[in-house]
């Protein structure tokens, strides 16, 4: 499946060196819509909601919040379409989608496939594990068995390290996996690992904590195809008015988060 998915991703890019799967300004507008590939199991960046009574699929969560405020302002609706971290870059460089929004980290390999947004946030990777761990500092890792998403920077750094790896479709898994004891620690998101791990502690069971030292700089931007430069532009218009006029700050409120705006990178 690896295999494919790099045949893919390959043969999307090639194809995008000439754009063909660039999406421009001009034909979001056209189309009335902009078209989001995006994870939605990573709170509280975006997530889904089921309404319990109707069963209505929803999303909510800061980039949800962002994404609906660049819709407005490019004058287009909000087009979500949710699918497994693993595929919303592929969806993204063969024109499944106009933007990847999912906690994105910007990475050089990354830029190899795709076009990146400036960077609205700055994360970091941290160590989750349960509240009687032996675990204490990232050095006691080695040996140990670490939960990931497929797909992340959690992965890649887990693998450089060469840390005893499971890599799960969901955090959720990941979780599980950890509160099970089939691993010893699980590698995540700064933000988010804080939002999961006060849920899973007021659920009770076994505790979670997570350790001080971060293992990681993750600077966090929005995915473009290839050739996509004039809606990557007016996207980042959008980001950086609600930098400058503090309403950035405020989606991040709304959602318990401090907010600084990141160094240019
Ligand atoms: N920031 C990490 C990365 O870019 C994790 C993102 C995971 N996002 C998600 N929606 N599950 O690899």
């Amino acid at each position: 499946m690896k295999k494919l998915v790099s045949l893919l991703l390959a043969l999307a890019m090639a194809l995008s060196a000439v754009s063909a799967f660039a999406a421009t300004l001009d034909e979001v507008q056209a189309a009335g819509k902009i078209v989001m590939s995006s994870s939605p199991d990573f709170p509280p960046f975006e997530n889904l909601v089921v309404d319990i009574g109707t069963g209505a699929v929803d999303y909510e969560g800061i980039e949800i919040d962002i994404m609906n405020i660049v819709a407005e302002k490019l004058g287009v609706t909000l087009d979500i379409k949710p699918t497994d971290f693993d595929f919303v870059l592929t969806d993204v460089a063969n024109g499944a989608a106009d933007i990847g929004v999912s906690g994105f980290t910007v990475t050089e390999h990354r830029k190899q496939n795709v076009l990146f947004s400036d960077v609205y946030y700055l994360a970091a990777q941290v160590v989750v594990v349960t509240e009687d761990s032996p675990i204490a500092a990232v050095a006691d890792l080695a040996g140990k068995k670490v939960a990931v998403q497929s797909g992340t920077t959690a992965e890649v750094l887990c693998l450089e390290a060469g840390y005893d790896m499971s890599a799960f479709k969901a955090n959720v898994d990941a979780e599980l996996a950890l509160v099970k004891g089939s691993v010893d620690a699980w590698v995540i998101d700064n933000t988010v690992a804080k939002r999961m791990v006060e849920e899973y502690n007021q659920t009770g069971g076994a505790q979670l904590k997570i350790l001080e030292e971060p293992l990681t700089e993750e600077p966090y931007a929005f995915a473009f195809a290839f050739g996509s430069e004039t809606l990557v532009d007016a996207v980042n218009a959008v980001l950086g008015d609600l930098m400058a006029s503090g309403d950035m700050a405020a989606i991040f409120e709304a959602y318990g988060e401090a907010y600084e705006v990141p160094a240019a990178q």
